[in-house]
C-alpha cells in the first residue's frame, strides 16, 4: 500500500462526514463522523466493549442470556439506521437490548423472541429505569 494512502482516504471520508453533519445539524451521527478509538479508522463501525454487568438481566431462578450487546452499541445503531418517526423491530430480541436502545432514543419499538425465559428477560429490563444507562 502506498504510504499514507489509507491514512488520506479517512480524512477525506471525514472531511465530507463533517460538512453533512453541518447541513444536517439534527439528523443524528454520520457515517465517518464518528471520533476515538479504533472506529476512526474505519468510519462505517464502530468499537464497543461488551456489555457490563449491570446492563445483563437475570431472572430471580439465574436464568441469564449468554449473548447480551451493549446498549451504547444498539443506541449507535438505532441513530444510525432508524428513519424518523420509525418503528424500530428486533425478531431476534434476546434480552432485549435493542428495545430498550430504541426507547432511549425516542423511538417506539417491537421485538419477537422464541425462547420464553430469554422474553422475560425483556421484560425484566424494559420494566427497570432505564435512564441510568445513558
Ligand atoms: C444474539 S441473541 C440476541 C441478543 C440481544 N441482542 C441482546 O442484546 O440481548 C439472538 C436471539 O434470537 C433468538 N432467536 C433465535 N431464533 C429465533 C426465531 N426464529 N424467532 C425469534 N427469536 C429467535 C434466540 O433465542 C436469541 O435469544
Amino acid at each position: 500500500m502506498p504510504s499514507g494512502k489509507a491514512y488520506t482516504d479517512t480524512n477525506n471520508a471525514r472531511t465530507k462526514a463533517a460538512a453533512v453533519t453541518e447541513k444536517l445539524p439534527n439528523r443524528g451521527p454520520v457515517r465517518g463522523a464518528d471520533s476515538g478509538g479504533a472506529s476512526r479508522f474505519y468510519p462505517a463501525f464502530r468499537y464497543q466493549a461488551k456489555a457490563p454487568t449491570t446492563e445483563r438481566p437475570r431472572l430471580p431462578d439465574g436464568t441469564v442470556h449468554p449473548t447480551v450487546k451493549p446498549v451504547a452499541l444498539r443506541r449507535w445503531l438505532v441513530r444510525l439506521l432508524a428513519a424518523s418517526g420509525g418503528l424500530v423491530l428486533d425478531p431476534f430480541a434476546g434480552t432485549g437490548t435493542t428495545l430498550e436502545a430504541a426507547r432511549l432514543e425516542g423511538f417506539d419499538s417491537m421485538g419477537v423472541e422464541a425462547k420464553a425465559e430469554y422474553a422475560e428477560l425483556c421484560h425484566l429490563r424494559l420494566r427497570r429505569d432505564t435512564t441510568r444507562s445513558i
